[in-house]
């Protein structure tokens, strides 16, 4: 059996800092660690067309940003399996049977995809395929007999949902599927990092990401301007490290080793956050330190990112073998799938001889 991870994202925009703190430093991490018998990372570009079924082109636009950003952030092609979700048929075949196992009204009890269709005002007109999605990510996670799924807390209601159709289907035919576990982040900064603005996620459409692949000045105006403790006006007032997003990255970024580096004034953090707390330290002073720590974790991602832009069709080529290495794996588990469901009808032996048992003259 083994362990294996699968985890994906949709490829509707490159990815930004909180994908980074959320998931794919961990997946890197995950990947090094060396724990896990297999993995799999994947464009969910089937899903992404669930609600962009009129803009295919940006999804195809933002298959090779996100390319970038695994291979930058250190996905390792030899480590890990990366693939193209549209690109494997055999998750649409899983997901058609998995559909007769699941109620409508199942679906709809789905939190997540109750928002989600507020947040897109289809209250009134849901297409089917976006309804039916938390249905077709089951199918993404069983048909790689995933154990483990790195993800947020939004994805549980995606979990549930994959567990009660992985049960129900070694129930009614026989026991093919394996049921998967979430694994959350492990902090609540990397849950949800606000946006520089602070508000409560950062988030492409409302427009105030860093992203992995902004330039070191970039980076800079962003965080030059960005959103702190609004009551702290002169330098000597006490200010607030609660909701003062310049702290919140802090917490997720820096280390002791970073003060060691450019601010040896301060041991660590929590003496910064002290200093801050009790009046006498400028807003500028703590964005340059930020900005440095972001830029020296982004810095080897740039490096590596410049070197993978300099050969755009590797990136397809290394896509294309991960694509082809993932529908391996499908093919044999849609091979048991059918057999359990006695729906293989030609290596199917036995059936023909008693079809032809039952269709011979009786003389
Ligand atoms: N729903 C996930 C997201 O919006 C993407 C996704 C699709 C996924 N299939 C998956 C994540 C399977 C984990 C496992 O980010």
């Amino acid at each position: 059996m083994g362990k294996i991870i699968l985890t994906g994202d949709r490829p509707t925009g490159k990815l930004h800092l909180g994908h980074y703190v959320g998931s794919l430093r961990r997946r890197v991490q995950l990947q090094e660690e060396g724990d896990y018998d297999r993995m799999f990372v994947f464009m969910a570009d089937v899903q992404a067309l669930t609600d962009n079924a009129d803009n295919p082109e940006k999804i195809r636009q933002n298959i090779v940003q996100v390319a970038l950003d695994y291979l930058s952030a250190g996905l390792d092609p030899a480590k890990c399996t990366l693939f193209i979700q549209s690109q494997i048929p055999e998750l649409a075949e899983l997901t058609t049977y998995l559909m007769n196992l699941i109620t409508v009204s199942r679906v709809q009890r789905n939190p997540t995809v109750k928002t989600e269709i507020k947040m897109r005002n289809f209250e009134a007109n849901i297409p089917l395929g976006f309804f039916c999605y938390p249905v077709s990510q089951a199918a993404d996670i069983a048909l790689f007999k995933a154990t483990t799924v790195p993800a947020g807390e939004d994805q549980e209601p995606m979990l549930e949902v994959t567990r009660e159709l992985v049960r129900r289907f070694n129930q009614t035919y026989a026991e093919v599927l394996v049921e998967p576990n979430i694994m959350l982040p492990e902090n609540a900064t990397a849950r949800r990092l606000p946006g520089t603005d602070g508000k409560e996620k950062m988030s492409k459409s409302l427009g105030n990401c860093i992203y992995l692949s902004d330039s070191a000045d970039e980076v800079w105006q962003k965080v030059r301007s960005m959103y702190t403790d609004p009551d702290h006006l002169r330098v000597d007032d006490p200010g607030k490290v609660e909701g003062n997003a310049v702290f919140t990255y802090l917490d997720a970024f820096s280390s002791d080793d970073d003060f060691a580096e450019f601010w040896p004034e301060y041991k660590n953090l929590d003496e910064l956050k002290d200093h801050y707390t009790r009046g006498g330290l400028g807003d500028m002073k703590c964005k340059k330190f930020l900005n440095q720590v972001i830029n020296k974790m982004l810095e080897p991602i740039r490096v590596r990112r410049h070197e993978y832009e300099q050969d755009i069709p590797e990136i397809f080529n290394i896509l294309r073998r991960g694509t082809d290495a993932a529908r391996e794996v499908a093919a044999q588990t849609m091979s048991e799938v059918r057999e359990a469901m006695r729906i293989n009808y030609f290596d199917d032996a036995e059936l023909i001889r008693q079809q032809a048992e039952l269709f011979k003259s009786p003389h």
